[in-house]
């Protein structure tokens, strides 16, 4: 079955949701970072930034996937997106949309059904927020895949707000 999946919306920390595959907001070089990468690369252990090693670089708007190594079950997919930072990629919306449909796509390669997602640019690459939501989800409500569920994860309130505005 393709058609876009069923979007839901958390408070939390991505490493603890219960997906098949959890995305993480990553550079182009894939050497990990802050935010969301430095909590998926603590759960999942070193051997992420290893498998990471051969796929390097990926570019903004792209996205590529590893095994979960340590991330407890039922995770058992990494997904690496890469967002646009802000003001220097462009055109930044349409990388950013990238971002997220290149997701679904490794999910799909590698039979995900269920994803969670990290608002992607909005920290440190300083994606305006509320525009970020609104690109995420018409990506994801847009998208064909065979993935049925993804779990918008907002780490902090203004997150949250952003994205529950943005699904109206
Ligand atoms: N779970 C879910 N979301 C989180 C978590 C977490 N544990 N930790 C942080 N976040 C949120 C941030 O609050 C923000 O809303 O993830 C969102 C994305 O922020 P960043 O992690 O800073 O990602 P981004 O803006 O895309 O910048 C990517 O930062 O960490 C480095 O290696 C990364 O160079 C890359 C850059």
């Amino acid at each position: 079955m393709t058609g876009a999946p069923r979007l839901d919306l958390v408070r939390g920390d991505i490493t603890a949701i219960a997906v098949d595959a959890i995305v993480t907001a990553a550079n182009s070089a894939l050497v990990g970072g802050g935010g969301v990468d430095a909590a998926v690369h603590a759960a999942a252990g070193p051997r992420l930034l290893a498998a990471l090693r051969p796929l390097a670089p990926c570019p903004p708007g792209g996205a590529v996937v590893t095994p979960a190594f340590d991330l407890d079950p039922p995770v058992r997919h990494v997904v690496h997106a890469v967002g646009p930072r802000h003001g220097i990629d462009e055109p930044a919306a349409e990388l950013l949309h990238g971002a997220y449909v290149e997701s679904l796509r490794r999910c799909d390669e590698v039979g995900a059904r269920s994803v969670a997602f990290p608002s992607i640019s909005t920290g440190v690459y300083r994606y305006p927020l509320a525009a970020a939501a609104a690109v995420s989800v018409a990506a994801l409500r847009t998208a064909t895949t065979r993935v049925t569920r993804c779990v918008l994860v907002a780490f902090d309130e203004r997150t949250h707000r952003a994205w529950a505005d943005a699904l109206g």
